[in-house]
């Protein structure tokens, strides 16, 4: 039985706030891949970027999601590109289902400028070109990697969490869960 929950995404589409919701909400463990790496490293993420690559901050997202995809009982966090190493999903859909947050392109533009997060791959001179252009060449990452697919705009946290607790506990002792949502 998978007993993780893994919420994918692009920046901005609220997978840490609804995270946290819901580990409170389940009463399980919430980890935060990002977080991890930015405490193992003693480094925010973007000064990571700065100083070692985005190869480098790759492979230290691996490394994370090696180590914690084995747990179980966890909600799971995930940073934005995680889906652009296979092995990574592979990892993690051993013990969990995963959850593809999507949301439109306005929308994940007002959450990015209103967010405390730095995200490195992103200019900000052109919010809607840059996020229209990574979207895109993620966009069948995203889809094809995902158990469900939960839109979250124009819903609170509220909804977006009952709504992934349910297929969680409609799902959960299902063996090959190919349903989409
Ligand atoms: C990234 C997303 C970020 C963070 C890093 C790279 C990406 O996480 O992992 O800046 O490649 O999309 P969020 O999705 O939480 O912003």
């Amino acid at each position: 039985m998978k007993t993780n929950i893994v919420l994918i995404g692009f920046m901005g589409t609220g997978k840490t706030t609804n995270g946290r919701r819901l580990s409170r909400k389940l009463k399980k463990e919430f980890i935060d891949t990002d977080f991890l790496i930015e405490k193992r490293e003693g480094m925010k993420i973007e000064d990571i970027f700065k100083k070692y690559g985005e190869n480098h901050f790759r492979k230290l997202e691996n490394q994370v999601i090696k180590e914690i995809s084995k747990k179980e009982n966890k909600i799971i966090s995930t940073g934005g590109g995680t889906v652009l190493n296979p092995d990574n999903i592979e990892l993690l859909k051993k013990n969990g289902f995963i959850f593809l947050l999507q949301s439109s392109t306005d929308n994940i533009i007002y959450n990015l400028k209103n967010s405390y997060k730095k995200r490195p791959l992103l200019e900000k001179k052109n919010w809607t070109n840059e996020v229209s252009i990574l979207l895109d060449k993620r966009k069948k990452l995203y889809y094809g990697n995902a158990d469900f697919i939960i839109r979250v705009d124009n819903k609170n946290h509220y909804a977006i969490v009952n709504e992934i607790t349910k297929l969680y506990f409609r799902n959960r002792h299902k063996k090959n869960n190919k349903n989409k949502k």
